[in-house]
């Protein structure tokens, strides 16, 4: 894979998003599966690992941690703090004090003594503000136990604050083909200062590459139960766009998940997109996409294909639109 630029070092452009092993969509693989999963990722050039204290409330951490012993020093390892378990339920706190013992724990659980980009989950905006969540971070640079600073659900605005107090090393926001979000002025203020825009759920949480998910499907837990662009009508709508994309991609050859990344590598250097799996032969598909070239004419076929206007339901159920602070095109409101 060719490289890309997070921070002051440089990884191969597709990494691998660790959550689904231990959070979020239910039917999770056992250790051993897990560290299958994780090697072959490793086998294939995946250098960049993206966990969170709050992915199965420290389990995640613990698991990339024990797997990564023995490549620790070769690996771009990222963590969030600022959302995680607290007595069993999912908490947001921003404040110094809680960020800088969510890290003692990450440190723990990893089992290292750095982490190279540690992110601020969720800015926890009705409580803190932003100046001192990133200022405690700073600290914690200073102290040498993390390499650089990120968010995550952010907007250009909020970035540029929390850049003046500190350089931020990426931004790490849901950016795909059916959320655009980051088009509203985040991917360009993260080009302009230099930041790594890093693309969570590129492949719209698993709707872009297997379009006959539906509530029926997810197993007990799976967040997706709650997502309005999970639930019908909006569903149903929403599939009709994949025939479409489909079509693009027998029209090149390619699986509908190598397009999807493919399209978000095309968007700049600065992007980084980080699917998750637990299926190695999914894994495999999605690195190919570094392979995969697309023309400009077929950029803007997909850009047009997949106009925000033409997605049906929220990202989130309402709690979860809350609590992000990204820009929302005029047919969010
Ligand atoms: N910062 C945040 O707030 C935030 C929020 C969400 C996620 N993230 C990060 O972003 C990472 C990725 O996001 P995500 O997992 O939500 O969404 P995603 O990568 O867009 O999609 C994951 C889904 O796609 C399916 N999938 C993957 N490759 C496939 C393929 N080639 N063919 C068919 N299905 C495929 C997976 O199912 P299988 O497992 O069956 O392959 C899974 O259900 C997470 O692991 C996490 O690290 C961050």
């Amino acid at each position: 894979m060719k490289l890309r630029k997070i921070g002051n070092t440089e990884v191969p452009e597709i990494g691998l998003g660790c959550m689904n092993l231990s959070h979020g969509y239910g039917g999770y693989p056992s250790k051993e599966d897990s560290f299958a999963l994780l090697q072959r990722a490793y086998d294939l050039g995946v250098r960049h690992f993206d966990t969170a204290a709050l992915y199965g409330f420290g389990r995640n951490e613990e698991l990339v941690g024990e797997w990564m012993q023995p490549y620790r020093k070769k690996i771009h390892l990222a963590s969030k703090c600022g959302m995680q378990g607290v007595d069993g339920k999912r908490v947001i706190d921003g404040r110094a004090a809680a960020l800088k013992a969510t890290l003692e724990d990450s440190l723990r659980r990893l089992n290292t003594d750095f982490i190279d980009v540690y992110y601020l989950h969720r800015w926890d905006k009705n409580n803190v503000t932003i100046e001192e969540s990133v200022g405690a971070l700073a600290e914690v640079v200073q102290e040498g136990k993390i390499g650089g600073i990120g968010l995550s659900e952010v907007s250009a605005a909020t970035l540029r604050k929390a850049h003046a107090v500190h350089p931020i090393t990426a931004v790490q926001n849901e950016y795909s083909l059916w959320t655009r979000n980051p088009e509203i002025g985040l991917s360009e203020a993260c080009q302009e200062l230099g930041v790594t825009l890093v693309a969570f759920s590129p492949l719209g949480r698993g709707f872009l590459c297997a379009p006959e998910l539906g509530l029926s499907r997810f197993a007990e837990g799976d967040m997706r139960l709650t997502m309005p662009r999970f639930q019908e009508p909006n569903i149903s709508q929403n599939r009709e766009l994949i025939k479409k994309l489909s079509q693009v991609c027998a029209e090149i050859g390619c699986s509908l998940a190598q397009i999807a990344i493919a399209w978000l590598l095309a968007q700049g250097e600065h992007v980084l997109p980080i699917p998750g799996t637990v299926k190695i032969n999914h894994l495999e598909d999605d690195l190919v996409a570094a392979s995969v070239a697309l023309s400009a004419e077929i950029i803007s076929k997909l850009d047009d294909l997949f106009r925000p206007e033409k997605i049906h339901g929220f990202r989130y159920p309402s709690l979860g639109m809350s609590e992000v602070d990204t820009e929302r095109f005029a047919c969010e409101q």
